[in-house]
């Protein structure tokens, strides 16, 4: 029998059905069984059924402890802050991968894993006025996220083979970014076989531009996490292309529900055409394999997704001629052959 997984399908707008069709098939082509519990979380839907719908989704998700999210409209609220708020999540994991056929001006190849502790940072505090001519805020770092966030990245790397650098200003925030990398430490003490190094923040932005092989799993605080991921999206050429995990932790830092989703909206300019480009969601569904444990269906899906862009089977958005029916059956297709 197929091992078989609960997920919770929270189901959007615009493009959202159309992706989960496609979602759907790409599943079906896998050698596990993934059991979809569907959340309509669409704006009819939310209006009509207001805090029930959220209600829902936050039961089901707990339940479940994995959700992969269809594009929203933001409209009286935006369906992701209400969740991550609802859900503790705390943690973001980025990856930023260039795409074959998505035009950028960098000339190399990027592979980067981004680990964002989401709270924190010089973000939670709008600061003040000091009379007319000063203004302080506050930056708060605190060991709990961090230690989330450390033992994410490093059991990712665990699970991936891949290392991790720590990056932050910690020869001048002696306080704040000198305990994000005790913590840091101490977490990689737990990992010895686990490759772990630390930048300073600045140099690690030119680094990345300079030897981008030579970072893998990125593990930052937020608002540095803020910068870095835009950076490597432009690099990439892919603002809309990517994928996140938001990530919710229990008291002992293990990873205790998560809710996987696309960078991009609900494209309703596009929507109800099978032009809509199943990419981002089904690197979203990577992540989710990832983390329910199974690697190599997770590798074969990403590997299959950006082999074929790369060969030039690509939807019309990046300059090809196939629609998200045609570009999927030929995902799954090539998952079934890689994995048998
Ligand atoms: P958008 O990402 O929906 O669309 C921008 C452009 O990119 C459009 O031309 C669209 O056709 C194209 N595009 C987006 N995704 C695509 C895909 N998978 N395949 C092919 N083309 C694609 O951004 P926009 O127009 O600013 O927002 C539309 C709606 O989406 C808004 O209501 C906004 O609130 C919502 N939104 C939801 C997000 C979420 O749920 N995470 C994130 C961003 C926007």
């Amino acid at each position: 029998m197929r091992p078989t997984y609960k997920v919770t399908e929270l189901l959007g707008d615009g493009i959202g059905a159309e992706l989960s069709h496609a979602v759907h098939t790409l599943a079906d082509a896998l050698p596990i069984h993934l059991n979809f519990e569907p959340i309509d979380l669409s704006l009819e839907n939310r209006r009509a059924n207001k805090t029930k719908v959220y209600d829902q989704a936050v039961a089901s998700i707990t339940a479940n402890t994995v959700a992969l999210k269809y594009p929203t409209i933001t409209a009286e609220e935006s369906p992701n802050q209400v969740l991550r708020r609802r859900l503790d999540l705390s943690v973001i994991h980025r990856p930023v991968t260039t795409i074959p056929g998505v035009p950028t001006n960098f000339r190399r190849d990027l592979d980067l894993d981004i680990v964002r502790i989401a709270t924190g940072g010089t973000y939670d505090d709008p600061g003040r006025m000091i009379g007319d001519d000063g203004a302080v805020s506050l930056r708060i770092v605190e060991r709990r996220p961090v230690r989330e966030a450390a033992r994410y990245a490093f059991n990712l790397a665990r699970k991936t083979g891949k290392r991790v650098t720590s990056a932050s200003k910690y020869t001048i925030q002696k306080a704040t970014d000198g305990l994000f990398e005790t913590v840091a430490r101490e977490v990689a003490d737990q990992y010895p076989e686990i490759p772990h190094n630390v930048e300073l923040f600045d140099a690690l932005l030119g680094k990345v531009i300079m030897t981008p092989e030579k970072f893998q799993i990125v593990l930052v605080q937020n608002e540095y996490g803020d910068f870095l991921s835009d950076m490597a999206c432009g690099l990439a050429g892919s603002l809309g292309i990517g994928a996140s995990a938001n990530l919710g932790f229990d008291p002992s830092a293990v990873v205790r529900v998560a809710m996987f989703d696309a960078a991009h909206g609900t494209a309703p300019d596009i929507a109800g055409k099978n032009l809509a480009n199943p990419t981002a969601i089904f690197l979203a569904l990577v992540l989710l394999l990832y983390q329910i444990g199974e690697i190599d269906v997770a590798t074969a899906v990403k590997g299959a997704t950006l082999d074929l862009l790369r060969e030039g089977t690509r939807t019309r958005d990046l300059g090809g001629q196939e629609s998200t029916d045609s570009f999927t059956a030929a995902v799954a297709a090539e998952v079934r052959k890689r994995l048998g």
